[in-house]
């Protein structure tokens, strides 16, 4: 099959793929409590004949076509949702307050169900196999590394891995990626300091938080303005503050939250190893006690694979057009496709959906974010050359 066709086969099953992503829409799951989109997942690969293997990874479908023989390809989409109330007005948007899918991952989910729909009917003209990871918990939960670590990258061994993510900074017809480090390694910061409580008017009998919390939060950021190499990329941003609840009462502890950002795993261990001496440091020259924690999963940096990037531009390319394939510049966004590229040659790529004509103009994680549906099909043809290229490539 060539992109061309593939394009025309995708967009024959466009309706079909945007029903499932706004049935997804409207149930946003958030990571590992996807338990309805697994389901939704495990439904359409019953229909359509394909095998999976179910739970992986808590929440997560690993389906696979072929017929066993021959290289293997892997496909993979996210599933999990934000804790974000949804503030657009489209028909289907969330039914569940304080959730949404926020950063795309149904539109994800949909494009690959659609690749296996279209690979699946054409499952006896290719050798080989093609692995399709439906994965929990890419937002902060590690899916991805749990989904390697209970073995889906082996038997058969994946040779290649392709993801794809909705870009709203690009236009829908447009893709890009880079060689190289595209995203960050990326970590959350819990910073508690604990001081002495007491009335506002009597501040020589406390030890105050706020105040320190506040000469914490101004010298952190000297450290990527003042210790980073300046042709270094870093990221210290404090993004929540939360203490004290009243005009005279200083509290006995502020809570900081923040996260760090770095292109590389050294160096955003540098970054934590300095945010951890600089809060305790000031926090002990105030009095007080600084206790600092990145909890979770601290994220690698998406590495792409020069010759991977430089195959799904060709891709993108002969269905899209040259003009429209971009080499991007690296972002400090994080994601768990990492921990594939991590063990297997492989590329991310961004699918532009930006389209100004319905207001998809908002970035992902904002309650505005919306998708341009017409990009699905787009998305799905991608996915179904990047696996049939490759197995003929490995093949051969
Ligand atoms: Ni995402």
């Amino acid at each position: 099959m060539q992109p061309e066709q593939a394009k025309k086969e995708a967009k024959k099953i466009s309706d079909w793929i945007i029903d499932i992503r706004r049935e997804l829409h409207k149930h946003p799951e958030l990571m590992y409590e996807e338990v309805k989109t697994s389901e939704l997942v495990r439904r359409e690969l019953d229909n359509l004949g394909i095998q999976y293997q179910s739970p992986i990874a808590k929440t997560g479908v690993l389906a696979s076509i072929g017929n066993g023989n021959g290289p293997c390809v892997a496909l993979r989409a996210d599933m999990d949702a934000l804790p974000i109330h949804e503030e657009t007005d489209v028909p289907f948007r969330s039914e569940i307050d304080g959730k949404m899918h926020a950063c795309g991952h149904d539109c994800h989910t949909a494009m690959l169900l659609g690749a296996a729909k279209i690979l699946k009917s054409k499952e006896t003209e290719f050798n080989g196999t093609i692995k399709f990871f439906f994965q929990p918990a890419e937002e902060g939960g590690a899916g991805g590394k749990l989904m390697r670590e209970e073995g889906a990258l082996e038997n058969p061994t994946v040779e290649r891995i392709f993801g794809l993510h909705v870009w709203p900074q690009m236009p829908t017809g447009q893709i890009g990626s880079r060689e190289g480090t595209f995203l960050a390694a990326t970590t959350f910061l819990d910073l508690t300091v604990k001081g002495v409580g007491g009335h506002a008017a009597v501040p020589h009998l406390t030890k105050d938080p706020v105040l320190t919390s506040a000469q914490i939060i101004t010298n952190l950021q000297s450290i990527i303005s003042r210790e980073l190499d300046p042709l270094d990329s870093g990221v210290v941003s404090i993004s929540a503050i939360q203490g004290g609840q009243a005009a005279n009462v200083i509290p006995p502890e502020v809570k900081l939250l923040g996260t760090l950002r770095s292109l590389t795993m050294d160096g955003l261990k540098k970054l934590q190893k300095r945010v951890k001496q600089i809060a305790e440091n000031i926090a002990e020259a105030h009095g007080c006690e600084a206790i600092v924690k990145y909890p979770g999963n601290d994220y690698p940096p998406t590495v792409n694979d020069g010759e991977m990037w430089d195959f799904a531009k060709k891709v993108g390319s002969d269905m899209l057009g040259e003009e429209n394939v971009s080499d991007l510049d690296a972002v400090m966004g994080g994601e768990d496709f990492a921990y594939y590229t991590e063990k297997v040659k492989g590329c991310f790529v961004v699918l532009g959906m930006q389209n100004e004509k319905i207001d998809a103009v908002y970035s992902v994680h904002h309650p505005m974010f919306k998708a341009d549906e017409d990009a699905l099909h787009i998305g799905t043809a991608l996915h179904t050359m990047f696996a049939l290229r490759s197995l003929e490539e490995l093949g051969a």
